[in-house]
């Protein structure tokens, strides 16, 4: 019997605003992914700063409205200071998060330069590993103080007379993993976020701060790690910080798609978590979550530990993409909107190279993998109100998650442009899944588009020779009659579906 899922297409079901910067992505100091990444100077696309510019047209059609940057666990030893300045009197340094050689050629000013142009907000990361309050408040002297002290007057020195005015910072990097240089305790990070916190706010007050939730909530100290943080930084920080990556170590493609089934229980712990601080603290502030960093990642593990130590932007973490992966990062997109009322910044981990949806040759192409295909769609079309689908949908059976539901689904509504996005990732690997939803709530409204994405090999995957192997296509499917819509959905397959007035 064909599988078959309802909804309801309702105004009042709004759950909240898509903020734009849920669709963030990621640069960090690691592999290829400033190197030979957006960075080339020798590459016959390269622009007067060294960006390579295919990259840049990659980027600005993936849709990424804030990026994180330099880290990661890079940032937990990284001196800024060695990034500005003469490009020929910084230091080369032993990097010792990924046992590289770091030659500091990109830095802070280069950074926010590429932001610009490819129309990028920054979301700076700061030392909190071997650095303290003192760094913390001079990087914002640096960055945000117009000129007359000595750290705004050397940006001027450095060529950038106005301020950068970076308003997004991050207080460190999963400080509570023993792997981070400068390892802490929640009560040790805790303490010192709360101070560079408030040193950096003094600096700028028009600043927003990001502390460092787990790194994942497999931590042992999760979630007692983010309630003591918070105990120690709720009145000086903006949101807490959330990081997961999934992977299909078992072959196992029917639990892999359950994944994102982990990451709303992590966002709604997180989100129970802050809430209890908040009523402890008797405060009116609610902190939000920041999904800094999400992905699939695996693929590239075990080829990462043969990478010889002290090379120069060795190809570390360079995943190759499947179909299946796009599909668990469409579920985990879904996931993201599902929880627009909470998550208002989200970071593709990471953006090229690195575990990336953009590759790169050097001195060659640049190639857009699975993964791009439903970031790009979600990040164009997932707009205005996130609407929550009332989906009562068929289910499979999985050891790890119990009933997993076949349909994972939210929808946007941008009021303004009198549009309304449906996404549904199919998760049957074998069957088509027939979609009814009431939309009378949306008289006048019609199928405009539909696109699905979805391939009979679940392993596909694009590669710099056959970068257009697995493409989403566009299909109709999709009628409307009496106000009842119905579709059917391909198996295994990330759809979104158009509807305009
Ligand atoms: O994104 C790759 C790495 O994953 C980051 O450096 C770190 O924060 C996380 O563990």
């Amino acid at each position: 019997m064909t599988k078959k899922a309802t909804f309801t297409l309702h105004k009042e079901l709004s759950i909240g605003e898509v903020d734009p910067r849920l669709y963030g992505s990621f640069l960090e100091h690691l592999g290829r992914a400033i190197y030979g990444g957006i960075y080339e100077p020798d590459h016959p696309t390269a622009d007067e700063h060294g960006f390579r510019r295919d990259v840049i047209d990659l980027v600005q059609e993936l849709g990424v409205p804030i990026t994180r940057y330099p880290g990661g666990n890079f940032v937990s030893g990284y001196r800024w200071e060695d990034g500005v300045g003469e490009k020929n009197q910084r230091p080369r340094r032993l990097e010792l998060a990924w046992r590289t050689i770091e030659t500091n050629q990109f830095g802070l000013n280069e950074f926010v330069t590429w932001c610009r142009k490819v129309d990028t907000e920054p979301l700076m990361a700061i030392n909190l590993g071997t650095a303290g309050v003192d760094e913390a408040r001079q990087i914002v002297e640096y960055c945000n103080h117009s000129a007359g002290t000595f750290w705004s007057d050397l940006r001027r020195l450095h060529g950038w007379e106005k301020p950068h005015g970076i308003k997004y910072w991050c207080l460190g990097n999963e400080m509570d993993g023993p792997w981070q240089i400068g390892h802490k305790t929640a009560e040790e990070y805790g303490r010192l976020a709360c101070e560079a916190a408030k040193a950096m706010k003094w600096v700028d007050p028009r600043v927003e701060l990001v502390a460092c939730g787990s790194s994942g909530r497999g931590m042992p100290t999760f979630p007692a790690w983010e309630a003591t943080v918070l105990e120690h930084t709720y009145d000086h920080v903006d949101f807490i910080s959330l990081h997961t990556y999934y992977g299909n170590q078992n072959g196992d493609t029917r639990n892999f798609l359950a994944k994102s089934l982990d990451m709303d229980d992590f966002i709604r712990s997180v989100i129970a978590t802050c809430d209890y601080i908040k009523a402890k603290k008797r405060s009116k502030k609610v902190v939000q979550l920041s999904f800094d960093e999400w992905n699939v990642w695996f693929h590239s593990n075990e080829a990462d530990r043969q990478i010889p130590a002290w090379s120069i932007a060795p190809p570390q973490g360079e995943d190759h993409y499947t179909m299946e992966d796009a599909l668990v990062v469409g579920c985990m997109l879904i996931t993201l909107l599902k929880h627009a009322d909470r998550v208002k910044i989200a970071c593709l981990a990471q953006l090229v190279n690195v575990i990336a949806p953009i590759m790169t040759i050097q001195g060659g192409a640049a190639w857009r993998q699975t993964i791009f295909y439903p970031f790009a769609q979600a990040s164009r079309f997932g707009r205005g109100q996130a609407l929550d689908l009332a989906m009562k949908s068929a289910f499979y059976e999985d050891r790890e998650f119990g009933e997993v539901p076949v349909a994972e689904a939210v929808a946007t509504w941008d009021e303004e442009a009198g549009a309304v996005s449906i996404f549904v990732v199919n998760r049957d690997i074998e069957e088509d899944l027939v979609l009814e939803g009431d939309i009378q709530n949306f008289a006048g409204y019609r199928v405009t588009d539909q696109f699905a994405y979805s391939n009979p090999d679940l392993k596909a995957s694009n590669s710099a020779s056959h970068p257009d192997r697995v493409l989403p296509r566009t299909i109709m499917t999709a009628s409307v009659e009496s106000g009842k819509l119905v579709v059917i959905l391909p198996p295994a397959s990330w759809n979104v579906i158009r509807l305009s007035r």
